[in-house]
């Protein structure tokens, strides 16, 4: 649905990003996640055909946001960095004015109107000039705008900055129920809302593209393996040994833990998923499993590594 290739942006000298590529399919929601002026805004503007890039493509549901730019224009709704909202118009004439903007026919823009006021929950407000709503709400009032045409697209950069936590929870569920519908690429630099709500993660540190993948598989590209913590009560060396022989298992070290019980870290093949079966295995001979986990790295500790060991983090 959208497909960004070796986009290249240069402001002056400045190179604010420099072969960006990667894509999202059909109904997919993509989290493109990246520290302050990794270059996430600028890659946004050029996807929406709000800028050109200094080289790449973009091409969204197939059509070339350069050569094809109205076509391409129709499918994308975009909610930008700072919304420019109009402050002294109610939120209906504003979607109306936005409707028209976009060559919607009264009567279809009235329909769809109605619809986002009621999908985005703003019918309390639909009267309410845009100047005195809260934050939270001029931000419902910025995707409402973007989704109002039907674009197979949603373009949302930083959709919850500022706005407070019970309305975060509520926005995020809103992009994640939006999701069904349309294809979304969010930027962030906020990391569970990466895993909250996106299936796929794009990650950008100073202009480069750094990891693309699922959230939870991040982790496991990153470390090369998977990592599982058993803990169990039984001879320490007959343990070890069975533990080994299990197949997928690279890896196994053993210290004391509480009662006479102890935990073992074991670095496995990654996909290998081996926690039935060493469960079994345990119990098998009669010891006792106090505890299985596999160890997962937090966001934090991904991104971090992503974006301050770049060298050493990229991946093959
Ligand atoms: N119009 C511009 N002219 C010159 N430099 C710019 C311009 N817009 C952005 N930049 C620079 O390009 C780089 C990327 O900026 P961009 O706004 O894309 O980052 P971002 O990832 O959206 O950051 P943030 O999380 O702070 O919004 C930054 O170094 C920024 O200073
Ligand atoms: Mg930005």
């Amino acid at each position: 649905m959208i497909e960004v290739q070796n986009l290249t942006k240069y402001y002056g000298d400045f190179i604010a990003i420099e072969n960006v590529s990667f894509e999202a399919k059909r109904g997919e929601v993509v989290g493109f996640l990246g520290p302050n002026a990794a270059g996430k805004t600028t890659t946004m503007r050029i996807i929406t055909g709000f800028m050109p890039p200094s080289a790449g493509t973009v091409r969204v549901a197939g059509y070339d946001i350069q050569t094809h730019s109205i076509e391409a224009r129709r499918q994308v709704g975009y909610l930008p960095e700072t919304t420019p909202l109009y402050t002294d118009i109610s939120v209906r004439d504003y979607l109306d004015f936005m409707g028209g903007l976009r060559g919607m026919a009264p009567a279809r823009r009235r329909t769809r109107i109605d619809y986002v006021i009621q999908r985005m929950r703003l019918e309390e407000y639909a009267h309410t000039l845009i100047g005195r709503l809260s934050k939270g709400y001029r931000q419902r009032v910025g995707i409402a705008q973007a989704v109002l045409h039907e674009p197979e697209v949603l373009i949302l950069d930083e959709p919850t900055i500022g706005i407070d936590p019970v309305q975060v929870v509520e926005t995020r569920e809103l992009i994640k129920s939006l999701g069904k519908e349309h294809t979304v690429v969010l930027s962030t630099h906020i990391l569970p809302e990466v895993s909250q709500i996106c299936e796929r993660v794009v990650v950008i540190n100073e202009g480069h593209i750094v990891a693309v993948d699922r959230p939870e598989n991040l982790s496991v590209r990153l470390r090369g393996t998977e990592q599982v913590k058993v803990e169990v009560r039984g001879p320490a060396r007959d343990v070890s040994a069975r533990i080994r022989r299990i197949q997928g298992v690279r890896e196994v070290t053993q210290r004391d833990g509480a009662s006479g019980a102890s935990v073992y870290t074991l670095e496995c093949d990654p996909g290998s998923n081996i926690r039935e079966e060493l469960a079994s295995a345990i119990v098998q001979q009669g010891w006792g499993l106090l505890g299985l986990q596999a160890v997962t790295m937090s966001l934090e500790d991904i991104f971090l590594k992503l974006t301050t060991h770049e060298d050493e983090a990229k991946p093959q």
